[in-house]
């Protein structure tokens, strides 16, 4: 069948008002990707997928809450709206704006935000409004702002955003044909963790498709909900999830809680050491995307969690396009060669390059092997 959008497929499992307009780019039905090999890596007898939410339009698992909210807003006839952003959010409420012609402002913490989300955010065409404070900070504005003036706030304390954003449980739980045992996912702001929990209870209630335990994963320089208590200034290289005052907190901590899962926190090293495991599996996520399974693999070496014959899910949240600096940064500079045959075999040994072994696992991973509806 035809795919025309969130809306079309979910509205019936959507609490939202019926003058929701169809702003839609065709966001959702990402792909669920196993990954054998970090399966392997990380002691076998179960089975590990990437939901690969980097695939939505502008890159990220915004997308599915931004379509519901701002088709709300625009059809409630608002002409702007306003969030602030560690940039996905950003990059996503410009592009649906302008899908729907509306006016678009995003307020970003100056300095912090990834050249991928920045340029997106531009490109779609928002206002973007540098404050010289944190995430928390802005968010603190919006809200205010939102709520003396007619200007619609997208944060995900929308929410409309939730009810866009718990479709990917549905997902999931469609593609496998239940939920997973298990679901690893960044915490932030925590509104996802509490989305895809509405949503995977929904679906429970509707066919007892199950219920997952809750991983979510905050990293160790923000990590308020392992605290228990705000952080001030929050600092990680998973740029996304740099905040220290999340909105949803209480209620990531409900879904953790209710789930048999738990709120932990990982080092910036192993989010990056993640990073590179999936890239190594041809899935590029940025940093903060990695955290979910960062936190699994850690839980795995403490010898905390018993995976065997289960089912695991890990929400890779953004795609590694969005932050291209990070390992720009952490690459060594490529060779430069004169533009000469000679000289690119010379420098290849092509002798040695074809000898070199090649793993089992590269090799024999066919391509219907993407759950991809
Ligand atoms: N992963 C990525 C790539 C994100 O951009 C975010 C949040 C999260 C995970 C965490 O999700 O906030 O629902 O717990 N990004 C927001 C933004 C804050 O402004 O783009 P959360």
């Amino acid at each position: 069948m035809h795919y025309t959008g969130l809306l079309d497929r979910y509205h019936m499992l959507m609490d939202i008002p019926a003058y929701t307009a169809r702003i839609t780019l065709l966001e959702g039905n990402t792909p669920l990707i196993p990954l054998p090999r970090l399966a392997e890596q990380l002691g076998g007898g179960f089975e590990l997928y990437a939901k690969f939410e980097g695939l939505n339009p502008t890159g990220s698992f915004k997308d599915r809450g931004m379509t519901i909210a701002i088709g709300e807003a625009a059809g409630r006839g608002a002409h702007t709206v306003i969030c602030a952003s560690t940039g996905n959010t950003a990059a996503s409420a410009a592009a649906y704006a302008a899908r729907a012609g509306l006016g678009c402002i995003v307020i970003i913490p100056e300095g912090k935000v990834a050249s991928g989300k920045l340029a997106g955010a531009a490109a779609y065409g928002a206002r973007v409004i540098q404050i010289t404070g944190s995430f928390d900070d802005a968010l603190a504005l919006v809200v205010e702002l939102s709520q003396k003036h007619p200007i619609a706030l997208v944060n995900s304390l929308n929410p409309f955003r939730l009810e866009g954003q718990k479709t990917a449980a549905f997902e999931i739980c469609d593609n496998l044909g239940c939920a997973p045992d298990l679901l690893c996912l960044p915490v932030g702001n925590a509104g996802n963790i509490t989305a895809y929990w509405m949503g995977f209870q929904q679906y429970n209630d509707l066919k007892g498709s199950g219920l997952p335990r809750c991983l979510g994963v905050q990293a160790e320089g923000a990590a308020p909900l392992v605290l228990g208590h705000p952080v001030e200034k929050p600092e990680t290289v998973a740029s996304a999830i740099r905040i220290g005052r999340p909105a949803r907190g209480e209620q990531a901590l409900q879904a953790a809680e209710e789930s048999g899962g738990k709120i932990m926190a990982v080092s910036d090293e192993e989010i990056l050491v993640m990073q590179r495991s999936l890239a190594a599996e041809g899935v590029w996520v940025e940093p903060a995307s990695a955290a979910g399974l960062a936190g699994l693999a850690a839980e795995v070496r403490a010898g905390r969690v018993n995976l065997r014959g289960q089912r695991v899910v890990g929400v890779c949240t953004g795609h590694g396009l969005k932050d291209p600096d990070i390992v720009v940064r952490a690459m060594t500079h490529p060779t430069i060669l004169p533009a000469k045959y000679e000289a690119l075999e010379a420098l290849i040994d092509c002798r040695n390059e074809t000898s070199l072994p090649i793993l089992p696992n590269a090799l024999y991973q066919p391509n219907d092997e993407i759950i991809k509806r």
